[in-house]
C-alpha cells in the first residue's frame, strides 16, 4: 500500500517552471500518478509525462494514468464538483490500497492550492485510509501571466481578488484588480466597466500567447484568437487580469 503521496506543483506546462524541490523529489520517487486524459486533451497527460521523463532521464519509474471520471454537468455546479471529487477519491483510494510501492508523486498542474481539488481529496482520503500526503508548491499560471505582461497585480496597498467567471461582477464592484481563472464561456465579453484586460493562453509553454488593451477595444480580437486556438489544438487554458481604470 502507498503510505505517502506528494502533491507536486508542476508549474503551468513546461519543465522550466519546476522548483528545485520538485526536481529533487521527482528524481527520488519511483512511482507517479497522473490524471488520464482522453481525446484531444491527451496532450495534457503527455505534458506531464514529458516533464517526468525530462527529470528522470534513463532511470526506471512507473506512471499510472488514473481513470478519473468526467464531471457530471446535470446537477448544481458546486454539488457536481464535490460529487466529482469524491469519485476521484475512490479511484485514488483503489490505487493507493493496491500498489506495493510505499511512496508516490502526484503531479498537480500549476500550484496545488489554486483552483485545484486534490488537497481537498487527500484531506478526505486521509480520514478513510492510513495514507499521509505532503504539498509541494509550484509556479502558478497567474505568475507567468504577470511576468509575460510585465505588470504588477497589486499597486500600493491594493487588494487582488482571484475569481472564476461567476464572481467577476461582484469583484469589479469592490476591487480594482481582478484575476479570472477558468473562463470557458468568454465571460469578459459581458463586462460593462471600462477595464484593461491582460489575457494569456498556454502560459509558460512554447505556445504561449498574450494580448492586452482596453477591454472594449480588444475583446473581439481575444475572442477570435481563443476560438481559433481552441479549434487548432483541441483545448485551451487561458487566464486574464482585469484592471479597473481609476
Ligand atoms: C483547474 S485550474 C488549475 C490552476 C492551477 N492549479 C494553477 O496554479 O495554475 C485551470 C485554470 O487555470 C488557468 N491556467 C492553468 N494553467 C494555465 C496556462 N498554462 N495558461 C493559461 N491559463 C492557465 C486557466 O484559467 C485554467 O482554466
Amino acid at each position: 500500500m502507498i503510505k505517502k503521496v506528494y502533491l507536486i506543483g508542476m508549474g503551468p506546462g513546461d519543465k522550466k517552471y519546476l522548483t528545485l524541490e520538485a526536481v529533487e523529489l521527482i528524481k527520488r520517487l519511483k512511482l507517479f500518478l497522473i490524471p488520464g486524459k482522453k481525446g484531444r486533451k491527451k496532450e495534457l497527460s503527455k505534458i506531464r509525462k514529458d516533464i517526468l521523463s525530462a527529470v528522470k532521464g534513463d532511470e526506471e519509474y512507473r506512471v499510472i494514468e488514473l481513470a478519473f471520471p468526467e464531471r457530471k454537468r446535470s446537477t448544481k455546479y458546486e454539488e457536481s464538483v464535490i460529487e466529482w471529487r469524491l469519485k476521484k477519491l475512490e479511484v485514488l483510494k483503489d490505487v493507493i490500497l493496491r500498489e506495493e510501492e510505499k511512496e508516490a508523486g502526484f503531479l498537480v498542474w500549476g500550484d496545488p492550492s489554486i483552483y485545484d481539488g486534490h488537497i481537498f481529496i487527500f484531506r478526505e482520503l486521509c480520514k478513510e485510509v492510513k495514507v499521509d500526503f505532503e504539498v509541494i508548491p509550484g509556479i502558478s499560471a497567474f505568475q507567468v501571466l504577470s511576468s509575460a505582461h510585465k505588470v504588477a497585480f497589486t499597486d500600493v496597498a491594493e487588494s487582488l481578488i482571484f475569481t472564476t467567471p461567476r464572481g467577476i461582477k461582484k469583484a469589479l464592484k469592490d476591487y480594482n484588480s481582478v484575476l479570472v481563472f477558468l473562463d470557458n464561456y468568454e465571460s469578459y465579453r459581458r463586462i460593462k466597466e471600462e477595464v484593461t484586460i491582460y489575457w494569456g493562453a498556454y502560459l509558460g509553454t512554447q505556445r504561449q500567447v498574450v494580448l492586452s488593451g482596453k477591454l472594449s477595444e480588444v475583446k473581439e480580437k481575444i475572442t477570435n484568437l481563443r476560438r481559433e486556438l481552441r479549434k487548432k489544438f483541441g483545448w485551451i487554458m487561458e487566464l486574464y487580469f482585469l484592471k479597473k481604470e481609476v
